[in-house]
């Protein structure tokens, strides 16, 4: 009996030595980095130095991500327009709807991977990081209509957000650089690289013979092409801004708009192929409901527009089979992430 008090004492001694050192370290060392994992095939993630990945900065990212508050009238977030059922896209929707019921001009582009992506943010590139990227759609009249004084005196005034700030950043005033700092945190944690196409890459699964034919069309220069521009492996983009022909003169004229350089117009962002399969419709517009109107342009409806990238330039008209176009599909299909859409770090928290 004695020696079953001593043992229990001294565990209680031992839990609160525990406790109290975690404490200790919790007010001494300020926000715990955060682990991100790198599945095998992605290359390590560049982090700027000055917005390291912390538990809690993440958190607070997630949090704000998903929060309403961050809209004018209170009643959008991120997450609303960025699904993670559909790979972070708005549903099926072509256009987007702002909190003042008017639709956007550009289809929702999916969330992962983006920490990879330095070339610019947006179709046409009109964000340089994902930090700056955070304002453009809370100050958007077709999106979140709010302004930035008020959105951080909502942010100030709410009863959780001052401390989990400081828990982030150490410090109680609650700053726009600080919310675009939390929110970027949160999307550089979003990776997407468990899909079937992956684990066949490590020996784990095997594909179809449908889908290792598609897998070879999709890389073969005189059939599919894809790979010049939605590079096979890793991210599935180059990040390069190129004209695809979807028109003979472009309606929006994309990468002309940023750069103000007329050989750029019609030039959008090389999107990834990843999750490919939950994302529709496609292109910046919108245009195409599935994967099969998106083939057939490939393979014949592209038009001989004035920035035609080269690749498409001397691609033939007429390439693909109908039964060439149904295997690259079925390869595509093979680029769909389960894991991520439902991974639970990632959703409302
Ligand atoms: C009303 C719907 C809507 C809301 C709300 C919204 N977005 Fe978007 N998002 C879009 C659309 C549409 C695009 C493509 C816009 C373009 O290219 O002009 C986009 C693009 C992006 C991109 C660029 C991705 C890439 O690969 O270049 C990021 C990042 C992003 N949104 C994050 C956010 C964050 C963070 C919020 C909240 C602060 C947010 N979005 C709120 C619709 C929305
Ligand atoms: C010359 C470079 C290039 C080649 C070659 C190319 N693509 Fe693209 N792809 C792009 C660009 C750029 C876009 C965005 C175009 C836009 O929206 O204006 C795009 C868009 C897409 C989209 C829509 C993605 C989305 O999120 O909306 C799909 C799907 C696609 N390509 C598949 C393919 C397939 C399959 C092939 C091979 C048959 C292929 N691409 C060949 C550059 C290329």
């Amino acid at each position: 009996m004695k020696k079953v008090v001593i043992a229990l004492s001294v565990l209680l001694w031992l839990c609160l030595f525990f406790l109290n050192a975690c404490k200790k370290d919790d007010t001494t060392t300020g926000p715990t980095p955060y682990n991100l994992v790198i599945p095998p095939g992605l290359p390590p993630m560049p982090i700027p130095t000055n917005n390291p990945l912390t538990v809690e900065g993440v958190l607070l990212g997630r949090k704000l991500f998903y929060d309403p508050i961050l809209s004018g009238n209170n009643t959008q977030s991120c997450g609303s327009c960025h699904k993670q059922k559909f790979a972070f896209v708005d549903s099926s929707l072509q256009y987007s709807v702002g909190i003042d019921n008017l639709p956007g001009t550009r289809n929702a582009m999916p969330l992962f991977n983006l920490g990879w992506n330095t070339k610019g943010l947006f179709w046409d590139g009109g964000a340089t990081n994902l930090e700056s990227q955070v304002i453009a759609p809370i100050l958007n009249p077709l999106e979140m209509h709010d302004l930035l004084p008020n959105v951080i005196n909502k942010l100030r005034a709410h009863s959780e957000y001052p401390a989990l700030f400081k828990a982030a950043f150490g410090t109680d005033s609650i700053t726009v650089p600080l919310l675009m700092k939390a929110i970027a945190q949160f999307e550089r944690t979003l990776i997407s690289g468990n899909s079937k196409y992956d684990r066949y890459l490590i020996g784990k699964e095997s594909l179809t013979p449908q889908e290792l034919s598609g897998l070879s069309l999709y890389t073969d220069m005189s059939k599919g092409d894809c790979n010049h521009c939605h590079v096979l492996g890793s991210t599935f983009t180059d990040f390069e801004y190129r004209n695809t022909g979807l028109d003979s003169v472009a309606v929006d004229i994309g990468r002309g708009l940023i750069t103000l350089n007329p050989t750029d117009n019609g030039k959008f962002k090389t999107p990834t192929l990843r999750n490919i399969a939950l994302t529709a419709p496609y292109m910046h517009d919108g245009r195409f409901s599935n994967l099969n109107q998106v083939l057939n342009f490939y393979n014949t409806g592209f038009h001989y527009a004035q920035n035609l990238d080269v690749n498409l330039q001397t691609a033939v008209k007429g390439r693909l089979s109908t039964q060439d176009m149904l295997d690259i599909i079925a390869f595509l299909n093979t680029l769909t992430d389960t894991e991520f859409i439902t991974n639970s770090s990632f959703s409302k928290p």
